[in-house]
């Protein structure tokens, strides 16, 4: 039961109902710890409204009561943008899950901020479409965190990220006013592209409460394939002949024999090949048509490739794509929170950055375990650091500072939540971040949303 003889819980109470107000640690611990475990810390409550209009009271009842609000989707952020640090109220869409009907005429969908990728998948499949976004956290990843990180994904390489399946939004902004784009206009430039504006905000701007979607007809044949090779330069080639030859080409995703050895040890998936490979390539490619042969006829071609599997069926593409998506949980599961850095440089550099990450981090503390993969389609490796403190952060630097230097992003998908505030000078020059920080100020004067993310406090 609410503690009526607090004001603002009372006013939550009020608004959302007794049981959507939760103070107890034993329940709220969930919403305060990323997945990542690397950041936690206390909140006044969790609240869990169930339209938008529910949550623009209580955003105005937060400013009544000068609370601050982070607004949690799925939490499976990992860059501790989504949890609370000093007190706020979270403010979870696990509530607004509502899915409307799937526009066939247009391929659109309206839906709701907490609805889950997953869920988003199958309700598309249903209607004979598919969702351009896919990622490894798609059972907990909702519509309204995706759109907020500006997620990328598994699929970017086909339908493109977040951004590019976005056709409005509804929000709720930081003074509890409301915008709304879900009319689904594909031509509409009445001034500046507020909702455009949300997507990446990682909630500093707005909450979003539901979103106008595109969906792409269903592709229902696919094959998968895992490809040895012997180097990420020879990745890189693969991926050029495969773009350059094929259409319909869905994922294109690295892994290094040492993040295999991992997700052997920790999450039971064994590769196909005897031998032990220094890289392997998942290549998905999706069609009208059963691509298979076409795949199979330039992968034969292909001089640096050692050894392949081939998927068709589900079960094994199923299998093939675990070996890939569980580094995730099996880096996770060696011990300490990893350093996880989320990085982007032109498509040449990638090997050069291959290389050069795990040598930086060696300079830094020689004891530490560098495991890479990623999305190479996008430029994007995903640079896990196992050992360091977590407070400890010059591998962090050491990273980020040689991707600056490749001419790279050092925010690639995962956003920069409160992992690299200090770091955003490697990424963006003083006009830009004097542009963003002015941005922040006008629609957020007080600070109210998100408060130590994106920008320090
Ligand atoms: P949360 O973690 O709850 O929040 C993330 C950020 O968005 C926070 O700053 C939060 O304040 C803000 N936010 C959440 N909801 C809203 C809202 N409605 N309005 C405004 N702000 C909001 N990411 C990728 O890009 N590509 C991947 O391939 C990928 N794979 C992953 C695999 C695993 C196993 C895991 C654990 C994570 C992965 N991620 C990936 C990271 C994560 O899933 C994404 O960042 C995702 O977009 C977060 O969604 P969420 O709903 O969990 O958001
Ligand atoms: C992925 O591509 O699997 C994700 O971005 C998650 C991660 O980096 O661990
Ligand atoms: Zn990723």
């Amino acid at each position: 039961m609410t503690d009526r003889d607090d004001p603002l819980l009372a006013a939550l109470a009020d608004i959302v109902g007794d049981r959507h107000v939760l103070t107890d640690p034993s329940v709220t611990a969930a919403y305060e710890t990323d997945w990542s475990r690397r950041w936690s810390g206390r909140s006044r409550c969790v609240v869990r409204p169930a339209s938008t209009d529910q949550v623009a009271e209580v955003v105005r009842a937060c400013i009544a009561h000068d609370v601050n609000v982070v607004p949690q989707g799925g939490n499976t952020g990992l860059v501790g943008g989504g949890v609370p640090r000093n007190g706020e109220v979270v403010v979870t869409t696990g509530r607004l899950t509502e899915l409307g009907p799937v526009g066939a005429v247009a391929g659109q969908v309206t839906a709701g901020a907490g609805v889950t990728i997953a869920a988003l998948h199958d309700h598309a499949a249903a209607a004979g479409f598919t969702y351009g976004v896919d990622l490894g956290s798609r059972d907990s990843a909702t519509v309204g965190g995706t759109i907020a990180t500006e997620a990328g994904g598994v699929r970017v390489v086909r339908y493109g990220s977040t951004r590019a399946q976005v056709l409005g939004v509804e929000a709720v902004l930081p003074d509890g006013s409301v915008i709304s784009r879900l009319e689904g206009l594909v031509k509409d430039n009445v001034g500046y592209d507020l909702p455009g504006l949300l997507i990446g905000s990682e909630g500093t701007l707005g909450i979003v409460t539901r979103a106008r979607l595109k969906l792409h007809p269903r592709e229902d044949h696919r094959v998968v394939a895992l490809l040895a090779l012997d180097s990420v330069s020879d990745a890189l080639e693969v991926f050029s002949e495969l773009r350059a030859s094929l259409d319909g080409l869905a994922g294109v995703e690295l892994m290094t024999a040492d993040g295999l050895d991992l997700v052997a040890e920790h999450a039971g998936a064994t590769s196909p090949f005897a031998d032990r490979h220094p890289v392997c390539l998942l290549v998905e490619l999706v069609g009208r048509a059963d691509p298979t042969e076409d795949l199979a006829g330039v992968v034969g071609d292909l001089a640096v490739v050692r050894d392949a599997a081939v998927a068709t069926d589900p079960n094994g593409r199923a299998g093939l794509w675990r070996l890939r998506e569980a580094h995730t949980e099996a880096i996770a599961a060696v011990g300490p929170p990893p350093h996880k850095l989320d990085v982007s440089v032109p498509l040449p550099a990638l090997p050069t950055l291959a290389e050069r990450a795990p040598q930086v981090v060696a300079e830094v503390d020689a004891s530490a375990r560098t495991v890479l993969f990623g999305h190479v389609g996008d430029g994007n490796l995903h640079v896990n650091v196992i050992g360091p403190d977590s407070g400890d952060d010059r591998v962090d630097v050491a990273v980020l500072e040689l991707v600056a230097e490749l001419g790279g992003s050092i925010s690639a998908e995962h956003g920069i939540g409160v992992q690299k505030v200090a770091h955003v000078g490697l990424g963006r020059g003083e006009a830009d971040r004097t542009a963003m920080r002015r941005i922040k100020d006008a629609l957020d004067p007080d600070g109210r949303f998100n408060p130590g993310v994106l920008f320090g406090i």
